[in-house]
């Protein structure tokens, strides 16, 4: 196995408005779609669709969004030997508004997520400790992430922790022990508690994870402005620029970034992490010039050759 993720499922239920609705506001929306979305699963279908193994440790409900989302997770090839379905919990399902500009605002209702337990993750040791690189977000009960990153350290295999969606009480254990920990401008001004919003406050925020927050390896996305990261050994913060392109629909570019990022660390290991990210960049610009999340993720076979080619 390359990449466990041990995650989220929702249904997304995506309506396209011209803008964002005020609050008090009714809008008429353009168009309405459901898809298949939530942080874990989403990344972990980014990198299957570029040619990982991947596994993914999650549940589900058992209702028509799960019996849809398990066979979506199965026919991108991905090993759901530790995806339950439970009588007792509905899927999650996120309300999405996508606006003109590609903006766009989410309400999630976890229902089956809050229910992924330490247990369930002990019963995935066999399977984190095969694999390469274990991926958690910030979509299911903080013990079972802690709970995962633990095992996999024990075990000796690489972690990333993305920490969305933000939460200001983040346990501080979920900083230092992540390989790497990546995070987009708003969950790094919310858990510095400071304006992270362009190339140079996203240096000091990087320079702030790492000597007060304990992390290892920072790596901070700005969306149109590109990546800044940061490794403990290195003092210097780097910054790679985004290809600009025109967005139609951000929902999910976080997780195809992170989901290519994971591809490129047990794909192509021989790679300088300055290009992994480069590159994990340019995949993410891809999928926001195409509606919805998992659907706009490209497979390997649409890459334009370069980011392939070591
Ligand atoms: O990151 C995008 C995802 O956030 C959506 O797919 C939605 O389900 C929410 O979890
Ligand atoms: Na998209």
């Amino acid at each position: 196995m390359d990449v466990v993720v041990v995650g989220s499922c929702n249904t997304d239920l995506s309506s396209y408005v011209s803008r964002l609705p005020l609050r008090g506001e009714t809008l008429t929306g353009t168009r309405f779609e459901t898809g298949f979305g939530g942080k874990g699963a989403n990344q972990c279908v980014a990198a299957a669709k570029l040619g990982a193994k991947t596994a993914l440790v999650g549940k589900l409900g058992e209702d028509v969004f799960g019996v849809q989302y398990l066979s979506n997770l199965l026919s991108n090839n991905i090993n759901c030997e530790h995806v339950q379905s439970l009588k007792t919990a509905s899927t999650g399902v996120a309300s999405i508004f996508v606006g003109n500009d590609g903006s766009n605002c989410i309400v999630i209702v976890p229902g089956a997520n809050n229910l992924l337990s330490v247990d369930d993750v002990n019963q995935a040791e066999a399977l984190i400790s095969s694999s390469k690189l274990v991926v958690c977000q910030n979509e299911i009960p903080q013990e079972t992430t802690l709970a995962a990153l633990k095992l996999a350290k024990k075990c000796g295999v690489k972690t990333i922790f993305n920490p969305a969606p933000a939460d200001k009480d983040l346990d501080l254990e979920l900083f230092s022990l992540p390989d790497f920990f990546c995070a987009n401008e708003t969950e790094a001004s919310l858990l510095l508690n400071q304006e992270v919003s362009d190339v140079e406050s996203a240096k000091k925020a990087c320079h702030q994870l790492i000597e007060s927050k304990g992390c290892n390896t920072v790596i901070i996305t700005l969306g149109e402005k590109g990546v800044v990261y940061q490794t403990r050994i290195n003092l210097e913060v780097e910054h790679i620029p985004a290809t600009p392109v025109t967005a139609i629909d951000t929902t999910g570019a976080g997780d195809s970034f992170i989901g290519s990022l994971a591809y490129y660390m047990t794909n192509m290991e021989q790679l300088p992490l300055s290009k992994m990210i480069d590159r994990a960049g340019q995949i993410a610009a891809i999928s926001v010039q195409k509606p919805g999340t998992q659907k706009s993720f490209p497979l390997a076979s649409e890459l334009p050759l370069g980011l392939l080619s070591s």
